[in-house]
């Protein structure tokens, strides 16, 4: 089988890669000229692990390409995934512009019967207008190619992403022919190894599954977060209270962590785009509208502690950050917590030196010179009047205690991720804030 994926973002890419994995001969196609150069001399233009080495392994194989010509690429295609950004409107709905025109470009080039699968995460509806816009131009070329159109939403997650694909825990495909659906589990066969389903539907369930999961799963984390801060005023201890709701088989201890709230290239947009649609409906989706609103509100809750420690006054304070991606294993900075964070006390006359295992390159072609870049956790700690902890990467999870109190003006830590315990670090004689527990002054 040959197949076609447009787009070499996260999904795309890693996508493409996975099903070369089995065998399958993969095109990927990418209008973004810079990124194909890269892929086709060997580089790959995102940090994932694990990626690096079956990327290689195939494109040795010569079953992974790349290719900036989406007409090239239909060559003998049977099946082609459109997997480009579907990022927020101006009122947060999701832009279709780059699923349409790439839906437009396929029915201008295409000469033969093809299955044009949606990967990308898109509104109830689109798989319509992608078959409409395909039909448009099939008819301006006055030629009649059959096609089927399916949606087939991604579940990956950044920094599992390979895993995600390879093994993931169920394929969820929206399909309107019996011939689609012939094809796409023929594709999918090599990954149901672990005896995790493919579930078959219809199209609009589908591409309401992606948001209906993302919408849960966002809702799980600004639940816990509001619940956290509860604590906090009581004088309850979240960590208690979650591992407390999570032994409840009904409830599970995934996803129930506080922080300081979600970002990334999915939660926030397809939220905000849910909300939308639902609106179009005339259907108002309160809980959510909720859930975004707890969520931007959680993601100030450290500048709030902070102001409480230093007072309102925060000009010519120097701050040490530790995390900058939106979570960890990742370089992804969109929606980042540490943004809003930073851009708060950059507001405030202080000034910021961060550290990411692998971030900061994509935060220095966000942020520039606004903030520095530390060579490592330590190295950022030097002269800091404290010390923030935005991404839970595990080499910040058993830090040399002795040294960071050395290199810093004061052992003060704000904590985001809750990475440490409020007691060993009273014993370490450090003020220690974090997200739903007592605060510990020294
Ligand atoms: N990132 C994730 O973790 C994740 C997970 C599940 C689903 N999704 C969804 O998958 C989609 C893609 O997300 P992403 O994070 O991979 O995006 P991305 O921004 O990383 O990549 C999108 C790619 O599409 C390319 N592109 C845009 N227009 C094109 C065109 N006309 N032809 C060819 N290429 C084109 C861009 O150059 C870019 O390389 C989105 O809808 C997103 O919501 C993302």
């Amino acid at each position: 089988m040959k197949i076609s994926v447009v787009g070499t973002g996260y999904v795309g890419l890693v996508s493409g890669t996975c099903f070369s994995e089995t065998g399958v001969d993969v095109v990927c196609v990418d209008v973004n000229e810079e990124k194909i150069n890269l892929l086709n001399s060997g580089e790959i233009p995102i940090y994932e692990p694990g990626l690096k080495d079956i990327f290689t392994r195939n494109v040795e194989k010569n079953r992974l390409s790349f290719t900036t010509s989406l007409k090239d690429s239909l060559i003998d295609t049977e099946v082609i995934f459109i997997a480009v950004g579907t990022p927020p409107d101006e009122d947060g709905s999701a832009d279709l512009k780059y699923v349409l025109g790439v839906a437009r470009e396929i029915g201008r080039n295409m000469n033969k019967y093809l299955v044009v699968v949606t990967k990308s995460t898109v509104p109830v509806g689109t798989s319509k207008k992608v078959k409409a816009a395909i039909a448009e131009e099939l008819k301006t070329r006055n030629v009649s190619i059959p096609f089927d159109v399916a949606s087939n939403p991604e579940f990956l997650k950044e920094g599992s992403a390979v895993d995600d694909f390879l093994k993931p825990d169920r394929i969820v495909v929206g399909v309107e022919t019996a011939k689609a659906e012939k094809t796409l589990r023929r594709l999918y066969k090599p990954f149901l190894m672990n005896g995790h389903p493919i579930l078959f539907m219809n199209i609009l369930s589908s591409e309401m599954t992606k948001y209906a999961a993302n919408s849960m799963l966002a809702t799980k984390i600004s639940f816990m977060n509001d619940i956290a801060n509860l604590c906090e005023l009581v004088g309850a201890d979240v960590d208690m209270v979650r591992k407390g709701i999570g032994s409840d088989a009904r409830i599970g201890n995934k996803f129930i962590y506080p922080g300081t709230g979600y970002g990334g290239s999915c939660f926030p947009k397809d939220v905000q785009a849910l909300v939308r649609t639902a609106d179009e409906y005339g259907h108002s989706l309160d809980i959510l509208k909720a859930v975004e609103s707890v969520n931007y509100r959680q993601k100030e809750i450290l500048i709030k502690k902070i102001k409480k420690h230093f007072g309102e006054n925060l000009k010519g304070l120097r701050f040490a950050m530790w995390g900058l991606a939106f979570k960890p294993k990742t370089d992804d900075m969109r929606e980042a917590p540490s943004l809003v964070i930073i851009e708060n006390l950059l507001k405030e006359g202080a000034s910021v030196v961060a550290y990411d295992p692998v971030a900061q390159e994509e935060a220095h072609r966000i942020l520039g010179d606004n903030i520095s870049y530390a060579k490592d956790e330590y190295d950022a700690c030097l002269d800091a009047d404290a010390l923030i902890i935005v991404t839970e990467w595990s080499e910040f999870r058993s830090p040399n205690f002795r040294v960071i109190e050395k290199l810093m003006k004061s052992n003060t830590i704000f904590d985001g991720r809750n990475i440490y315990d409020p007691e060993e670090m009273r014993e370490l004689k450090f003020n220690y804030y974090s997200i739903g527990r007592a605060a510990v002054l020294i």
